[in-house]
């Protein structure tokens, strides 16, 4: 039987205290579906009083999250208790950045990278990211099998951040190495680092390469880049060592995974809705929607998750100080009372940004335009060049409750 079979009977039959939709199995299986729709049927706002991670709740309806979203007063991000993900992380490697921290810290340090990806100044890179990624397309093998995540996603992301910090070009990769390991499940048998120590002395190897960079930015004049900018930057220029290493992982991973897995994710959908790119071809104006629906559809975040400050009460259950309150933005993207078909992959939807892959409130993504900027680039140049991507095998996913990543796909682009 397959796993999706025998998953969508066991989300049935389970007694629902026994769902538990952080079991990172769900996600590198693909097999996530019919526990969410479950969840949202019977029990939208769920506790789980039993898991590896400890007890929580899960909020898997549209309005629900959107709820948690905006109310930052109740529903805390800040690290000191507990942070944004699930699994809590040991309190003695723990890594501060302005995504784990509440106003009024959060606001000073979030206005410091806002700029770099403000709109006029998207319109200077765009340029550059067409640019590679014209290159990167010409480059790849045609009628052969090659890895479409290693070869464009990764290949395309690496090189928006080493532009995005300025950071040497050739050892770009090790921008991905960091991301990687930043964003690891150590428990997972593939995993770049197998426990929180092996992770910490990475990223303090990250933090040792990129402060040689921060020292000489913050001695010449400020810059356009993200170093410069946080090197002189009023509420980030003296950053204690553990939170310099936090910002950092946050822009790499933040810049990095996301829209990476995007990229993988479209060829997957549109391998199962051929439609809707003889759609795309036959309407090239859809190419925004259709970017909006790929970000929709593959919903590269899984869940961020928040802690209550005070007791509240949502979707008819009682909060209380200090629970786990997670939004699963797989399962608000996928909620049947918002979304029309929202299990297809629908490129001409008439609200297309109506999604939760962003989030929303004094968090939602910082870097969204930009990531917006890249697919609709890639996509372009795909269409100008009319490439038929043809998925050999399937893909290998990684196992992970936080990020829906995608580590390998097999294509073909025809010769
Ligand atoms: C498709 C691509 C992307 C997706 C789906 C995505 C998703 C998200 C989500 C869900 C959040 C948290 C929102 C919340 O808690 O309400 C977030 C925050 C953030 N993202 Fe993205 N992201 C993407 C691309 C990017 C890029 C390209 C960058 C950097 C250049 C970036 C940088 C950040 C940062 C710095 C934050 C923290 C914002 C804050 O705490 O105020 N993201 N992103």
């Amino acid at each position: 039987m397959s796993a999706v079979t025998e998953a969508g009977r066991e989300a049935e039959t389970l007694p629902l205290e026994k769902l538990n939709v952080a079991d990172p199995r769900l996600y590198q299986e693909d097999s996530w579906r019919p526990y969410f729709v479950r969840l949202r049927r019977e029990a939208p706002v769920h506790y789980c009083p039993e898991s590896a991670y400890g007890p929580y709740w899960s909020v898997t309806k549209f309005k629900d999250i959107m709820t948690v979203e905006v109310n930052h007063e109740t529903y805390s991000s800040a690290g000191e208790l507990g942070g944004i993900q699930v699994e809590d992380r040991p309190k003695d490697m723990s890594r501060p950045s302005f995504i784990r921290m509440d106003p009024p810290k959060h606001t000073q340090q979030r206005r410091v990278v806002a700029p770099i990806v403000a709109t006029e100044d998207l319109n200077n890179l765009e340029g550059t990211i067409r640019k590679r990624t014209a290159r990167v397309l010409d480059e790849l093998p045609r009628g052969e099998t090659f890895d479409w995540v290693d070869r464009v996603s990764i290949e395309l992301t690496t090189m928006m951040l080493a532009t995005l910090f300025d950071f040497p070009f050739e050892d770009r990769r090790k921008l991905t190495w960091w991301s990687d390991v930043a964003i690891a499940n150590v428990g997972a048998a593939d995993a770049p680092v197998h426990s929180e120590a092996e992770r910490f002395a990475e990223l303090k190897d990250m933090a040792e390469y990129m402060g040689r960079l921060w020292a000489e930015r913050a001695a010449a004049p400020p810059k356009f880049d993200l170093l410069s900018m946080l090197a002189h930057g009023p509420s980030t220029r003296d950053m204690p060592l553990l939170e310099f290493m936090g910002t950092l992982g946050l822009l790499i991973v933040g810049g990095n995974d996301t829209t990476r897995n995007t990229m993988s994710g479209a060829v997957l959908a549109l391998q199962r809705h051929p439609d809707q790119w003889a759609k795309l071809r036959a309407n090239r104006a859809l190419l925004p929607a259709f970017v909006q629906e790929t970000i929709r559809w593959q919903t590269p975040v899984i869940h961020m998750r928040r802690t209550a400050r005070v007791d509240a009460e949502l979707g008819g259950q009682r909060i209380r100080v200090g629970d786990k309150v997670v939004m699963w933005y797989m399962s608000g993207n996928r909620d049947e009372e918002v979304i029309d078909d929202p299990e297809g992959f629908v490129i001409d939807r008439p609200r297309p940004r109506h999604h939760l892959s962003f989030g929303s409130g004094i968090h939602r993504c910082v870097g969204d335009r930009l990531a917006e900027v890249q697919l609709q680039v890639l996509w372009d140049e795909i269409l100008k060049r009319d490439l038929t991507i043809e998925v050999i095998g399937p893909p290998v996913r990684a196992y992970s409750n936080f990020l829906r990543g995608i580590k390998s796909l097999p294509v073909r682009i025809a010769a």
